[in-house]
């Protein structure tokens, strides 16, 4: 993963660099380094840990230059020392580079030039690309990143300084993302387009075998046999407000309080009426959308989990033959994907590497596909056309929360497109579950008034061995999130199954030690529900309810109750999932976590 930051212009260089790192920490966060050039000589400085500490050497070491680079790392290759942090420089002193992604055939490179009598410095894939670098260089920037892209296998996302180069980035991409930027004297380029916000939204998204050479006059794009071509800019529409922490202890805290807006803009100008149009999006006919037999949803994490709940919702609302697929699984089974098949890919940032590649697989099958991602211009966005952007802002808190309820609003608003294209729909559910949609911001605020109840009951919990999650239907993928939200910022174990699954094995691990937090919304399944809290109170476990407004009988079963408003029952996910996220944010609060950047996590996963 890692965060790449590089910058040409006026500027305080050190400061362009170390507050571009500081917004990709959430992508690595083990060691950091910055490199400048001055006086056609490369230097470099590097620390294990954050950013900070790198900020705290660089104003103690009086760190400057003409132009640089920095990173911040999640480690793959080589453990966490400052030895293996970048920038990495060649032997010779000629070439300075940061990478993100991973370098296949380093070893065999290594070996080669060690051979040449070259000395490596670090245990990392990285090193071998800027000793070749340094070993090709011959004045010829271009020339030597050319015969770099033909030597490596892999990954990568490169950006590269020269001694002798003043105030030139090279940069070179193939599958891991890279956005370039400019403003009027100065070039920019990042991992993330959040951190070029403050200074300019007009960007390019590299792409894939596509290099570029980066100045204070403008940049020059080349693909890898270094050829010029145009390319076109795109204008961001966010803005650098919405990726500040505002009066917010954490990210995460800030993001979950977002969730009742980032819903109501996600339907807006997609619902009207009490009916829902996505045509301005989608651009398929009825009899398109009538010849898709099977519709394949696949996304990792939490964005599998919000297609987990769209297919329950979607298995409502028409005969769809659905399947949610895990997209390390997808691309490696044998699943018929074919012209019959509709492939919905849902990424959060559209830069997730198994997500991606599984998206290249439907596609080279004759799939259609379509994804939805919440960063326009992303790779996948790019790669797949089809899209339905969520407008969630950026999240920047490593575990997500509002994308995934801009998800499952983008992913219900097209079940019900979809069924409506199909004939299936009748317009009383469309007319239902529309209005219902659109009294979800209002419910979720009111969800949200709970959250000092919430906190108190994470107080009492935050000593516990772990957790057990159950719900059935539709209170299952809710559970599901709640238990990876729980796992993800506490590092306590946290498990989901249906409610109706414990008996059959898991029931065996309950004691008074290990709660179960149960979903028991007021519908069909509430009785068989409160049977299985009975009997995990049986095992002397504690119970916590999730249960509706007026819902005085759960009090029999337990005292540890969170009452979310009334809904229509194929919502409830959405209600369900909130006071579960502001659970998990004070259980990992109240045991000190490091909440917006956990451990071993990066936000944006572009490794396989
Ligand atoms: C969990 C989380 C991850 C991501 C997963 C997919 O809080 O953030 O599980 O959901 O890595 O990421 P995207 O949605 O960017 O493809």
């Amino acid at each position: 993963m890692c965060g790449i930051m590089g910058y040409v212009g006026a500027r305080d260089i050190t400061k362009v660099i170390l507050d571009g790192l500081a917004k990709h920490e959430y992508r690595g966060y083990d060691s950091a380094g910055i490199a400048v050039v001055k006086d056609r000589e490369i230097h470099e400085l590097r620390t294990t840990g954050r950013v900070s500490q790198l900020a705290k050497k660089v104003a103690e070491e009086h760190f400057t230059g003409e132009f640089g680079i920095g990173h911040t790392r999640w480690a793959t290759h080589g453990g966490v020392s400052e030895m293996n942090a970048h920038p990495h420089v060649s032997s010779d002193n000629r070439v300075v580079l940061v990478h993100n992604g991973i370098i296949e055939n380093a070893r065999e490179i290594r070996a080669d030039l060690e051979a040449h009598g070259i000395k490596f410095h670090s245990e990392t894939d990285t090193e071998s690309a800027v000793q070749y670098l340094g070993y090709v260089y011959e004045g010829d920037p271009k020339a030597a990143i050319v015969k770099l892209t033909k030597r490596v296998r892999g990954a990568f996302a490169l950006v590269i300084m020269f001694y002798d180069r003043p105030n030139e980035i090279w940069v070179a991409r193939k599958g891991s993302p890279l956005v370039v930027g400019r403003a009027d004297g100065e070039g920019f380029c990042a991992s993330d387009p959040t951190a070029l916000l403050e200074y300019t939204r007009d960007v390019w998204f590299m792409d894939d075998d596509e290099m570029a050479k980066i100045t204070k006059e403008g940049c020059i794009f080349y693909d890898f046999h270094g050829d010029a071509h145009e390319k076109k800019s795109m204008h961001l529409d966010w803005d650098a407000a919405m990726a500040t922490r505002g009066s917010y202890p954490h990210f995460m805290l800030k993001e979950i309080h977002e969730q009742p807006d980032v819903v109501a803009h996600t339907l807006l100008g997609r619902v009207a009426d009490g009916a829902v149009d996505l045509s301005k999006e989608l651009d398929w006919s009825e009899a398109k959308i009538k010849g898709w037999k099977k519709i394949h949803f696949v996304a990792c994490g939490t964005s599998h989990y919000a297609t987990v709940t769209a297919a329950r919702i979607m298995e409502t609302l028409g005969d769809f033959e659905i399947r949610t697929e895990v997209a390390s699984e997808y691309r490696y089974r044998n699943i018929p994907i074919d012209k019959d098949t509709l492939a919905i890919f849902v990424s959060q940032s559209g830069e997730t590497a198994d997500t991606l590649h599984a998206a290249r697989l439907a596609k080279s099958r004759g799939a259609e596909c379509l994804v939805i991602t919440n960063v326009r211009g992303s790779t996948i966005h790019r790669e797949v056309g089809n899209a339905i952007i969520t407008p969630a802002g950026p999240e920047v808190g490593v575990a997500a929360t509002k994308t995934f309820t801009a998800q499952i609003t983008a992913l219900v608003l097209l079940g019900l497109y979809l069924a409506k294209m199909r004939g299936e729909l009748d317009k009383d559910t469309e007319h239902r579950l529309v209005t219902a949609l659109m009294d979800i911001p209002g419910k979720l605020a009111s969800v949200l008034d709970k959250e000092k109840d919430i906190e108190m009951l994470a107080r009492d919990f935050a000593d516990a061995r772990g957790f057990f999650f159950i719900g059935r239907g539709l209170a299952y993928p809710p559970a599901l999130e709640g238990a990876l939200k729980l796992k993800e910022i506490s590092y306590l174990h946290a498990e989901a199954y249906p409610a109706g699954e414990m008996k059959h094995g898991p029931i065996a691990l309950l004691d008074k030690e290990l709660p179960v937090v149960a979903l028991v919304p007021k519908n069909g399944l509430w009785e068989k529900t409160v049977s299985n809290i009975e009997e995990s109170m049986a095992r002397k476990s504690p119970i916590i309810a999730v249960a509706t407004e007026g819902d005085d009988e759960i009090a029999n079963y337990t005292d540890h109750i969170i009452f979310t408003p009334e809904t229509e029952p194929e919502l409830f996910p959405f209600i369900g999932v909130v006071p579960l996220q502001l659970f998990a944010y004070y259980i990992a609060r109240q045991r000190g976590c490091d909440i917006d950047m956990p451990r071993n996590l990066a936000k944006s996963v572009t490794v396989e």
